[in-house]
């Protein structure tokens, strides 16, 4: 046991930071309006000057692009859009030259309806590949049962040529692979050792906790076989490299992310799960169902994850990624204090145990949108729009819902200057820009050591320098202070101290750092009172002990 816990102190992936890229909207290289493998190339220098040491790519597989790219059609070759399989083994190439590993996003719940394992699958009862997917007989007018999709809809379809349905937890163009086959993970297997062998060091596997499902008890996350697939697959691929894995688990619980994270590494390296980031919607209902964050709980859902993950599992930090809205529009302040709540949000983050994540832009402050409803291009808000509006509601209604949650509002084009299309594209972007990007956008940040990029760049490099911010023990303090964020972090030899005001009042601060203390990083260009802190003030300190 003890070795094990050496071994995985060591782990690379617990001092660095990942980025992830959307990669349709993050640098367009040819004018098409879609950002592209090139375009990722060129920026390299960028993500290396902001000091990341991986980077998740989002789906660059071939796709219908049905949901940008989570269908995909061939594991095994590029989409045109983005590029070549060339293209690819380049830019693993020039990301390694930058010291920056590809971690690639797997989408192993479902394959698209196009993919040929499908095509053939749906030819007949008989075919080979029928069983790669899961079926059930019925009428076309009486379905399985009544279990919905997750963007609409019945979760069955009907294939009238063999009068059977086929079940998708997702869109009709994403088809559930049937797990329970042991041809189809084997398969799989020898297509992730194939990316391994292309030099691939990690994997993001995509709502993982949902391939083990049985439609027929009406479970889809958390299956009872999920465990035993997931084991298998770590020993068939991933416990052959010395990769990163991280699953997307919306089911998780902090009981079950310890067996995903074990040290022993039979499963995966960390867990991405939700908790924290699902606070601010009525219970019980969807996202849409606006509520106001109710921070002493985000306070204690955190401490929770960090208390019982330490020496027993890994976690990964985010505020961000392709699914969800902007932090610093969602709980931060997107008007006045932009700057100030924007650092804040990551100084809080940064300090805690876990792997942190930046998605594309949040390292520059970037907001959501408010763009009509043909403007949104997510098949998730469109599907969305209508399903209400045929239930009756106003329309104001569902746009706040989409303005406040959209995933759109994270896949608008990059912001990297203030030229036309914000320095994306030379062609039409196939999203509008925000409109803001005249002001928020990388050239006016990089040079800048107040911007929030500076920022990040200092809370990566804090992560390199000070052991204590990857194996120290969290301790939450002020737990019912209305407005204060405070916690240590200690080991054998240091403690920091993170202090935030997560709101736009200045308040007094029931923790005082101790004279001994040192400030290593704020969000303010002046050291300010030690007793008091500013709207949305944030600092780490930190002392030998
Ligand atoms: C994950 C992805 C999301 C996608 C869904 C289906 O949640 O992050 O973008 O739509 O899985 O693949
Ligand atoms: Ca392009």
């Amino acid at each position: 046991m003890e070795n094990i816990k050496q071994n995985n102190q060591k782990k690379w992936w617990k001092n660095i930071v990942v980025y992830q890229i959307y990669p349709r909207s993050f640098a367009d290289s040819n004018g098409d309006g879609i950002g592209d493998l090139q375009g990722i190339i060129s920026k390299l220098d960028y993500l290396e000057q902001l000091g990341i040491g991986a980077i998740w790519l989002s789906p660059v597989c071939k796709s219908p692009q049905d949901d940008n790219g989570y269908d995909i059609s061939d594991y095994q070759d590029i989409d045109p859009m983005f590029g070549s399989l060339e293209d690819m083994e380049r830019l693993i190439a020039e990301a390694d030259k930058h010291q920056i590993r590809i971690i690639m996003d797997l989408v192993l719940n479902h394959s698209s309806d196009e993919h040929r394992w499908f095509q053939e699958a749906k030819k007949s009862r008989e075919n080979p590949y029928h069983d790669y997917y899961i079926w059930r007989d019925g009428t076309e007018e009486v379905v399985p049962n009544d279990m919905k999709a997750a963007f609409g809809g019945s979760a069955w379809e009907w294939v009238p040529q063999i009068g059977q349905y086929y079940f998708h937890q997702f869109s009709v163009k994403q088809p559930d692979l049937n797990w329970e086959n042991p041809k189809l993970r084997r398969e799989i297997y020898d297509m992730i050792n194939w990316w391994i062998e292309k030099g691939v060091k990690g994997f993001r596997l995509d709502v993982i906790d949902q391939i083990a499902k049985e439609p027929d008890r009406h479970i889809t996350n958390n299956g009872p076989r999920l465990h035993e697939f997931l084991r298998e697959l770590s020993k068939e691929t991933f416990q052959r490299a010395d990769l990163v894995t991280v699953g997307e688990a919306w089911g998780a619980t902090t009981k079950l992310a310890k067996l995903y994270s074990n040290p022993d590494n039979s499963e995966l390296s960390m867990v991405f799960q939700f908790e924290h980031i699902c606070l601010d919607q009525i219970k019980g209902k969807e996202k849409w169902d606006l509520a106001p964050l109710p921070f002493i709980e985000l306070k204690r859902v955190f401490a929770r994850w960090q208390k019982e993950l330490y020496g027993q599992g890994w976690n990964s930090l985010f505020w961000n990624n392709h699914d969800l809205p902007r932090i610093v529009s969602r709980w931060g302040n997107d008007e006045k204090y932009r700057v100030e709540s924007a650092k804040m949000l990551a100084i809080l983050l940064h300090g805690m145990q876990g792997t942190p994540y930046i998605y594309q832009g949040e390292e520059l402050g970037m907001t959501n949108v408010k763009f009509k409803i043909d403007e949104y291009r997510d098949i998730e808000t469109r599907n969305l729009y209508q399903e209400r509006l045929e239930k009756g509601y106003a329309k104001e209604d569902i746009m706040r819902s989409i303005y406040a949650k959209s995933r759109d509002n994270a896949r608008t084009p990059m912001q990297w200057n203030d030229e036309k299309y914000a320095g994306f594209t030379q062609g039409t972007p196939w999203i509008g820009v925000n409109p803001n990007y005249r002001e928020i956008n990388a050239a006016n940040q990089i040079q800048d050591k107040e911007s929030i990029f500076s920022c990040y760049q200092t809370l990566i490099r804090l992560r390199k320098e000070y052991p204590v911010f990857v194996d120290g023990e969290f301790e939450l303090l002020a737990e019912k202070d209305p407005a204060l964020f405070a916690y240590t972090r200690t080991n054998a030899d240091a403690q920091v101290l993170v202090i935030c005001n997560f709101f736009e009042k200045t308040i007094d601060c029931a923790i005082e750092p101790d004279r001994s203390m040192q400030l290593l990083v704020s969000n303010y260009n002046d050291e300010g009172q030690r007793k008091t802190l500013r709207p949305y003030e944030a600092r780490i300190y930190y002392k030998l002990r």
